[in-house]
């Protein structure tokens, strides 16, 4: 299994059967060094709402690889009436696919689909997903506030949590230091900072913050194994 950061919240996760992203925003995010037409063989994408800055390329990207795009129903509708392939969930629904399983967690946050045209376009509730790859579990916790709900996270023996430490929209560091006290995850990857002014972050504070789990700050581009 091997992580490679795109990013803000863009990970692409490879393992024996699977080739995914999630929150695939590569145009208009200022730091990715990736290109929409590099990302080849893609079989799922991962969406954890519909924000520009989530949802991103996803339309794009699912159309070139023939991807299955896993999100909330609402979201689901949206794409499927662009000519996407989806599988629709939500918050707590587990489901086996061929690759392994993945849970639908809940997520903090607003889902609103905003449009070219100015319209927002309902996209659900908000969530994040646990998804079992090659034996191991990640968790992407999408855009997501503090919640209690992430200590119940410690019980699936999570391998690496992806969590948002930029403040404003999402935890700031000292909320996301105590997730990561809920979660007790053996790895930690932070995401969702300094991609815009609003969402800065010291992300070495925040590693220094952290005990029980082995942080690992990720540059654009950057692989975990
Ligand atoms: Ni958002
Ligand atoms: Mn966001």
């Amino acid at each position: 299994m091997k992580i490679t950061y795109l990013g803000h919240s863009a990970f692409l996760i490879e393992g024996d059967k699977i080739k995914a992203l999630i929150d695939p925003f590569i145009k208009g995010n200022p730091d990715c060094t990736s290109e929409v037409e590099d990302l080849n063989d893609i079989t799922h994408i991962f969406v954890t709402h519909g924000h520009s800055d989530h949802l991103g390329d996803t339309i794009e990207i699912a159309k070139n690889n023939n991807a299955q795009v896993i999100c909330n129903f609402e979201i689901g509708l949206y794409l499927s009436q662009r000519g996407v392939k989806v599988h629709t969930m939500h918050i707590g629904g587990k489901y086996n696919f061929g690759f392994g399983s993945v849970k639908m967690t809940p997520a903090l946050h607003g889902s609103g689909i905003d449009e070219e045209d100015g319209n927002v376009i309902c996209g659900g509730n908000a969530c994040g997903f646990l998804i079992q790859v090659d034996n191991k579990k990640i968790y992407h916790a999408g855009d997501t506030g503090l919640t209690m709900d992430m200590m119940l996270l410690k019980d699936e023996n999570i391998d690496v949590a992806i969590l948002p430490i930029g403040g404003n929209y999402t935890m700031d560091v000292n909320d996301a230091v105590k997730a990561s006290e809920f979660i007790n995850a053996k790895n930690i990857i932070p995401m969702h900072y300094n991609t815009f002014a609003v969402i800065k972050a010291d992300v070495h504070d925040f590693a220094q913050q952290v005990k029980n789990s082995k942080v690992h700050i990720l540059q654009h581009g950057e692989i975990f194994e």
